[in-house]
């Protein structure tokens, strides 16, 4: 059995204060029985709430990380920076990095092996544009993105992977995939994954959904047999929100 992993992608939100009041908020809410869970932040706010949640279940997370152990890169973060602070996970290839900031395959695909070497665990973001399903190329994307992100890993490694599923046209659009298609591409994902790294590998990795998930329409998209948790947006700034999700994993 996966245990499904809900995780809050707070973007470029909340001040260290308004993270540190969600987290007292959120951390008598949170029962580790629900879900695995947790909150990918901004940088300046990781060393407040890891301390924050100190004694809990509650993980951690980044949203990005540079490929190199160290080096002349203005404005970036290495992934050893982040073991000091203690972070679980870091969310790799979002599809708004590979647009506003020019992450590409080939990036995403150094980040996930610096991640690994570092212990960190990788949350990969792959997805369509809308275009793109239009035209029936969504499978073809996704798989295009897949073995190009995941090339060199270890089918141990593979195993342990959390790969969020999210389709450019229902990030923070309102539009939600139905509970159907987030299947049928979960479902995809792990078959691109046997593929690439066998059945075992695919069977542990886990799906996630991503994209206008909210509290009334999670339940519905966790009732999926591929679709192992979410990576939430909009509706992981409140923590009340955050923990309704949780709760429909049950
Ligand atoms: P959303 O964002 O839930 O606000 O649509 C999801 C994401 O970008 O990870």
């Amino acid at each position: 059995m996966r245990k499904k992993i809900i995780i809050g992608n707070w973007k470029m939100y909340k001040t260290t204060a308004e993270a540190l009041a969600f987290a007292a908020a959120f951390k008598k809410l949170y029962k580790e029985e629900a879900a695995e869970a947790g909150v990918c932040a901004p940088f300046t706010q990781l060393a407040a709430l890891k301390a924050a949640f100190d004694g809990t279940a509650v993980r951690l997370g980044a949203q990005n990380a540079h490929f190199e152990e160290e080096g002349a890169y203005t404005g970036e973060i290495s992934p050893a920076m982040l073991v000091e602070i203690g972070v679980d996970y870091t969310i790799i290839g979002h599809s708004e990095r590979r647009e506003y900031f020019a992450e590409t395959d080939e990036t995403v695909n150094k980040k996930l092996h610096a991640l690994f070497a570092h212990h960190i665990a990788p949350i990969l973001c792959v997805g369509e544009k809308l275009e793109q399903r239009d035209a029936g190329q969504a499978c073809t994307v996704v798989e295009t993105q897949l073995k190009k992100d995941l090339a060199g890993l270890t089918a141990a490694q593979a195993g342990t992977l959390v790969v969020a599923y999210e389709p450019i046209w229902a990030i923070g659009t309102g539009r939600t995939a139905t509970p159907e298609q987030a299947e049928e591409m979960c479902a995809f994902i792990r078959k691109t994954a046997a593929g690439l790294y066998g059945g075992a590998a695919a069977d542990s990795l886990r799906v996630q959904y991503g994209g206008s998930v909210k509290p009334d329409n999670a339940r519905e998209i966790f009732s999926k047999a591929n679709v192992d948790g979410a990576l939430v947006g909009g509706a992981s700034l409140k923590p009340e929100d955050l923990i309704r999700i949780i709760e429909a994993a049950v």
